[in-house]
């Protein structure tokens, strides 16, 4: 072995035997991760890759299946005790204790729980989170999952052309329906709860809310005279409220009316009392009559990108013809660099495809759209972080005629 590499590799268990690895600050550990993957890329066989793409799915089914029977649910309620048993866990969960015996040997190979004295199992910190809003990440997946395991036959039946109806793509051939994924979820509650939970999650990894780039005391007033009755902020497609309620907590004395609007299966699924005192929560149909006229911003966050350009103009009308003179439309949106995309976001994209006919778009295609909705793009906001993946498309209504 090179000099160089022994000595990474002493160092590396060193790290692990000293447990070091626990207190690496997140900058390093970024670095590191981002060597690792180099050095995994520039070590590993070609046949050794192969075989990790093809069984990689499995993780998530198993994964999937472990949450069906209740596995990651019962280590979460056993709190006190680290450790079960076998039998203690055989108890807590459904199904065949061969088959559950079968499940813990795949999830101990990978590092999810691991076996210790006889017959029993301790879980490592990611099998508790399982058991919370993560775990439902790995439901909305496996959802999204169903639908790639149907892309190859789709693109064969269609010639490998790019779907651009909203109502026919990749998910209604894989589920056999005419519905929209959005019908789909209210058909499916259990769906609807994951999608909801997972959109809480999303924009958390990155760790930087939108109002912290974007110059909120600045732009977004409204006068105190008209604070009883006007919107300051429409979230449209806000989801459960996550992101309005981070606004809200961040500027909780800013005049004027707080909105979050979603489809009613979203609205009802809101919390009891999970809302800060202020917001209002209003079921709306962004295809509909935007009924807050004059607000002083419409906001959306990755709602439009769900869409196709023919339904994204079509929403993008609705507003629009609500705004008044000094009304903003803000569009904070997942934004692809032109060239070598990271492997989440260059994955989004296909998500986007195959369950709207939709896309993660470029700047550029952003403009554009909102250019050809009769918006004049005035500024687009980006976090000051390394390769952000979002931005605020800052815009007004183009004056007609
Ligand atoms: C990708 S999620 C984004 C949620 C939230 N804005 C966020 O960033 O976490 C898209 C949202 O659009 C909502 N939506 C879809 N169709 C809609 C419609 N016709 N009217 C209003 N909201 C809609 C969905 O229910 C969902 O909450």
């Amino acid at each position: 072995m090179s000099g160089d590499l022994s000595e990474v590799l002493s160092a590396a268990n060193a790290a692990l035997a000293n447990n070091s690895i626990d207190n690496v600050d997140p900058a390093t550990r970024m670095q590191l991760l981002g060597v690792l993957d180099q050095l995994r890329g520039a070590l590993e066989p070609p046949r050794m890759t192969v075989v990790n793409y093809s069984i990689s799915y499995y993780v998530l089914t198993a994964i999937r299946v472990s949450q069906g029977m209740g596995i990651f649910d019962a280590f979460s309620q056993a709190q006190g005790s680290k450790q079960l048993t076998v039998d203690e866990l055989d108890a807590k969960t459904k199904g065949d204790r061969a088959l559950l015996a079968r499940l813990m040997r795949y999830l101990c190979a990978n590092k999810i729980f691991k076996e210790v004295g006889d017959a029993a199992y301790e879980p490592f910190p990611i099998a508790l989170d399982l058991a919370s809003v993560p775990g439902d990440m790995i439901k909305h997946f496996y959802l999204n999952m169903r639908t790639s395991s149907f892309l190859y036959e789709y693109f064969e039946k269609n010639g490998y052309r790019i779907p651009t109806d909203a109502y026919d793509a990749p998910f209604q051939f894989s589920q056999n329906t005419k519905q929209h994924f959005f019908e789909f979820l209210d058909a499916h509650p259990e769906d609807q709860a994951a999608f909801n939970s997972v959109m809480t999650l999303t924009r958390s990894v990155t760790g930087v809310n939108w109002h912290e780039f974007f110059p909120v005391a600045e732009k977004l007033q409204v006068s105190p005279a008209e604070s009883e009755s006007r919107a300051l902020l429409v979230d449209i497609g806000g989801g459960i409220g996550h992101d309005i309620s981070t606004f809200k907590n961040a500027f909780p004395d800013l005049p004027g009316r707080l909105i979050v609007q979603d489809l009613p299966q979203a609205i009802k699924d809101i919390p009891p009392n999970s809302l800060p005192a202020g917001i209002e929560a209003m079921s709306y149909d962004m295809f509909e009559e935007q009924p807050v006229v004059g607000a002083k911003a419409y906001y959306m966050r990755t709602v439009l990108h769900d869409w196709p350009d023919k339904q994204g103009l079509d929403v993008l009308a609705r507003i629009h013809a609500a705004m008044s003179e000094d009304s903003v439309l803000l569009v904070n949106e997942n934004t692809l660099s032109e060239a070598n995309i990271a492997a989440i976001p260059a994955t989004l994209d296909l998500v986007m495809m195959q369950t709207f006919s939709s896309l993660d778009r470029t700047e550029q295609q952003w403009i554009a759209l909102l250019e050809k909705a009769q918006f004049q793009v005035v500024k687009v906001w980006r976090p000051d972080v390394e390769k952000a993946s979002h931005a605020i498309y800052e815009a007004v209504a183009k004056k007609s005629g």
